[in-house]
């Protein structure tokens, strides 16, 4: 995959607190739309993200890059996601570990809809209508919420969780694997 790598802004840039603007309609189908879907997929790999948004390569519009890894069954190719609505399916919360390109270094417990419904445009204009659940779901609130002007820690409920990644991995994995 190529492209061009663009950079990613961190916590602090005013750019991850405004509320994005949707993509204009004449947009789609253009080399502008595909360029700027085709680098946030080559940034999100080059950085080893699972999601990143576009305000978060300073781009203040409503569209997103993410993937899923695991195995055959459970693994999403990257996707991109434009003008995305994101609707909770039932009221139950999970908590599960969260990071993010633009706050790096740490991670934090964050509790998100176990299960959404998305609908949105691929960068071609034809709609997309997907049911995600578990990490899936995760990964498009978490991206989805930048569109908003919103990061993980906003979202946190319980702060005390918050961790730098080498502890996280030495302390907190390394218990949930016991
Ligand atoms: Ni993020």
């Amino acid at each position: 995959m190529s492209g061009e790598k663009l950079r990613v802004v961190r916590l602090g840039h005013p750019a991850l607190r405004r509320v994005a603007e949707p993509v204009p309609e004449e947009w789609f189908g253009t080399g502008r739309l595909a360029n700027l879907a085709r680098d946030l997929i080559y940034t999100m790999t080059e950085e080893e993200g699972v999601g990143l948004a576009a305000p978060q390569v300073a781009e203040p519009l409503r569209l997103f890059a993410y993937w899923v890894p695991g195995d055959d069954d459970s693994e999403v190719a990257p996707t991109i996601l434009i003008n995305p609505e994101v609707h909770p399916v039932g009221t139950e919360l999970e908590d599960g570990w969260e990071g993010c390109l633009s706050i790096p270094g740490l991670r934090g417990l964050v509790p998100r809809h176990q299960c959404v419904k998305v609908t949105a445009r691929a960068v071609d204009g034809s709609p997309i209508s997907l049911t995600a659940s578990n990490f899936h779901a995760r990964v498009i609130q978490h991206e989805h919420d930048h569109l908003d002007g919103i990061v993980y820690l906003d979202r946190m409920t319980a702060m005390r969780s918050l961790a730098f990644e080498p502890e996280w991995e030495r302390y907190v994995l390394s218990a949930d694997a016991d």
